[in-house]
């Protein structure tokens, strides 16, 4: 039933002649070269990723395209320091970086140095994506990423702790607070100091604007900025929630939250310390490995709301660009596309959990049994919340000022009232509407 995009590609590309060199034959892999070229690929870190990136790395070489070496280096783990080391390259016309994985935020940011991947890349094989998260890596009409994958932000639990305290599974943010209480006193009276009841990403970088975006979402208190960039920030039920988050930390949630990141939080849930757990779908794989001490203990749900139903997402996942100062554009663009490609977008799910971003994987059998909220949560690009894409190339000053206002409020050394006040006015500074 699946057609392999290859042999479209490649009927194509001879069709128009963009390639007037290729040698491909009907099902063999566009190389973008028939000669020895080595590429290289920014790419990994958290959480297993450069470790999935190097066995993709290597098949292409081994069992695609053998005159390609693909060359892998790896990323800082946050997506703020990321963005600092692409900013360099990408001001020094660079061509040391061939392939960048690029998170689905970066692209109004980095559009001019990136290049347009449709040129080699057929409608066929980008209509296998889900038209919004090829729409998030598309800019002024020009495709500077292929969605490599999708996420949204889930609440891990311990099925096992639930079940021995009596608790039910937690859908309002009340609820999530009272059974983490719980427990955490169970398990501390029982001898385990280092039980937590909560664990999510503190720390002021891109990945507490994730978290708080869905807090004040699942609220009900607005998004930051609206999609015609009136400032969404300094709102009642907005403020109740950063308010009451701030109080659990020291209670039930770690002090060392306010420097967490992804991997922070998943070490203290993955070690069996904690009840619950705000994380990303890649936690999901490394929870369940062979050797995890939570192995079959703990499940997935959607993340709490103000009231049952009230839950948010943030859209998170990355893509590949192609950089334009990159000597061999041909052969990365090519590898870019064999990795978003079906087949191996499954090999690279089975290693990495996450969330698809081809609404054909959510029906593949291998995943969804490997993958079981895949089913269980639906399909995470139909609800969840994008950051403010209205603030463009300023996005990353407008979230810095927002993760910096929430993580003072988590620290405790301003209440939520007035951060936002004083986020409001600093984002009408930037040039956004006050409401
Ligand atoms: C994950 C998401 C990415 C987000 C980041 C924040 O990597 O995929 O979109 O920006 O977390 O830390």
């Amino acid at each position: 039933m699946f057609k392999r995009f290859v042999v479209l590609m490649i009927v194509a590309v001879l069709t128009i002649g963009l390639l007037p060199t290729a040698s491909a034959q009907e099902g063999e892999v566009w190389c973008g070269t028939d000669q020895p070229v080595t590429i290289t690929w920014i790419a990994g870190t958290v959480g297993g990723e450069h470790e999935a990136a190097l066995a993709l790395a290597d098949k292409f070489m081994k069992e695609a395209c053998p005159n390609v070496t693909v060359k892998v280096v790896q990323r800082p783990e946050s997506t703020t320091e990321t963005i600092a080391q692409y900013q360099q390259f990408f001001e020094g016309q660079s061509s040391e970086i061939d392939v960048y994985q690029i998170d689905v935020f970066y692209p109004a940011m980095f559009k001019e140095h990136l290049t347009d991947i449709s040129e080699y890349a057929t409608d066929e094989f980008l209509a296998q994506f889900y038209p919004a998260v090829l729409n998030a890596y598309t800019i002024e009409g020009r495709v500077v990423g292929l969605p490599w994958f999708a996420g949204g932000g889930m609440l891990y639990y311990r099925t096992d702790l639930l079940e021995k305290y009596g608790l039910a599974v937690p859908q309002t943010w009340d609820e999530l607070a009272a059974a983490a209480k719980t427990i955490q006193d169970g398990e501390r009276a029982e001898g385990n100091a280092a039980f937590w009841g909560f664990v999510f990403q503190g720390k002021a970088y891109e990945g507490l604007t994730c978290d708080a975006l869905e807090w004040q979402v699942s609220y009900g208190g607005g998004r930051i900025l609206s999609p015609e960039g009136v400032i969404e920030v300094n709102d009642p039920a907005t403020i109740e929630i950063f308010d009451k988050i701030a109080s659990w930390v020291s209670d039930f949630v770690p002090p060392e939250v306010l420097n967490y990141q992804e991997e922070d939080a998943r070490a203290v849930w993955h070690a069996g310390n904690a009840a619950f757990m705000r994380n990303w779908g890649y936690a999901y794989t490394l929870s369940q490995a062979e050797d995890s001490p939570i192995r079959d203990k703990f499940s997935v749900v959607p993340l709490p709301g103000k009231e049952a139903g009230m839950s948010a997402a943030t859209l998170g996942g990355w893509g590949l660009g192609v950089s334009k100062y990159s000597q061999n554009i041909e052969a990365a663009s090519a590898f870019a596309i064999w990795l978003t490609s079906y087949d191996q977008l499954v090999d690279f799910h089975l290693m990495r959990g996450e969330q698809p971003v081809q609404p054909a994987l959510y029906e593949d059998a291998e995943l969804v049994e490997a993958l079981p909220y895949l089913a269980s949560m639906g399909n995470v690009l139909e609800f969840a919340i994008a950051r403010p894409g209205v603030a463009g190339a300023q996005y990353n000053t407008v979230s810095e000022k927002y993760y910096t206002a929430v993580n003072n409020v988590l620290a405790g050394s301003v209440d939520a009232a007035t951060a936002m006040a004083d986020l409001e006015l600093a984002l009408a500074d930037l040039g956004f509407e006050l409401p």
